[in-house]
């Protein structure tokens, strides 16, 4: 497996497997790898990749001020040995001044899907999400990208950037992986108490009693019931087209719902497609 940390070794690399005709995957990530991640591995498998790059980069930019950026997990020996494991071919390190040169001034910006939601909640957090990963299909040239389905607002968002920008490049989503209690993997679960963690259980709980042909505000009304009952701090709980990300009047096939939440000082984020 090769591990690269300057951006401009990653490109030379990628660009010479293109040329010989090989298929890359990139798997983008923030690292303290987990189930999840390695089920994004898993995918860019399947579909057949020669080269399967894992970028781990806690990125600054999609931080807000008061967010957990410092505190963020990292782990980058561990991350190593489960990318191995996992089949990744080449891992991607950088840091982010290398990543982000002095007075980096060029950033994208998302208009419409990343409006609501995560978005309006984290201002400037799309807007990093885009840039860097702009930046790492530049430096990695993917085929395929893949993402997980748990930032479903996040996987939207890419979508339309690589449709509007005429990115050359499919993205690929996976199924949010769960663990067997039902609460979906995810790095920020470390911070979780005991307590906490027994509390997170609403999440998939109440996605779990969701179905097709209901009145959209009345099952928001009792989703929020059941978030609060459980002792969590909801910060959105909306029914939306999982296409466009607009509100939708009546649950259907093909609307998603998602929740944000406060477990504690931990926001935690889930979803599900009816
Ligand atoms: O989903 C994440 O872990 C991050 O938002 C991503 C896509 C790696 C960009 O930093």
């Amino acid at each position: 497996m090769k591990i690269f940390r300057e951006p401009g070794k990653l490109q030379k690399w990628a660009s010479a497997q293109k040329l010989a005709g090989r298929q890359i995957a990139l798997v983008p990530t923030m690292g303290y790898l987990h189930e999840g991640h390695l089920s994004l591995i898993e995918a860019a498998k399947r579909k057949g990749a020669d080269e399967i790059v894992v970028s781990v980069f806690v990125n600054p930019v999609q931080f807000g001020p008061n967010e957990d950026y410092d505190k963020y997990p990292r782990d980058e020996k561990a991350d190593l040995a489960k990318c191995r494991k996992a089949g990744a071919t080449a891992v991607f390190f950088p840091t982010p001044a290398n990543m982000y040169l002095d007075r980096h001034s060029v950033y994208i910006v998302e208009e419409d899907l990343s409006r609501g939601l995560c978005g309006a909640r984290r201002p400037g957090h799309f807007r990093g999400v885009c840039t860097v990963v702009a930046k790492l299909f530049n430096l990695a040239h993917p085929d395929f990208a893949v993402f997980g389905q748990k930032d479903y607002q996040q996987a939207q968002v890419i979508k339309r950037m690589v449709r509007d920008l005429n990115f050359d490049l499919k993205i690929v989503t996976a199924p949010i992986v769960r663990e067997p209690s039902g609460l979906a993997r995810s790095s920020r679960n470390t911070y979780l108490s005991a307590e906490e963690r027994e509390r997170a259980l609403a999440l998939s709980g109440a996605l779990k009693t969701l179905a097709v042909g209901r009145n959209a505000a009345t099952e928001r009304k009792r989703v929020v019931k059941m978030l609060e009952d459980a002792g969590l701090k909801v910060d959105y709980v909306e029914f939306v087209d999982g296409g466009t990300l607009e509100p939708v009047k009546r649950t259907a096939k093909g609307v998603c719902v998602l929740l944000a939440v406060y477990d504690g000082k931990t926001r935690l984020i889930d979803n599900r497609v009816l």
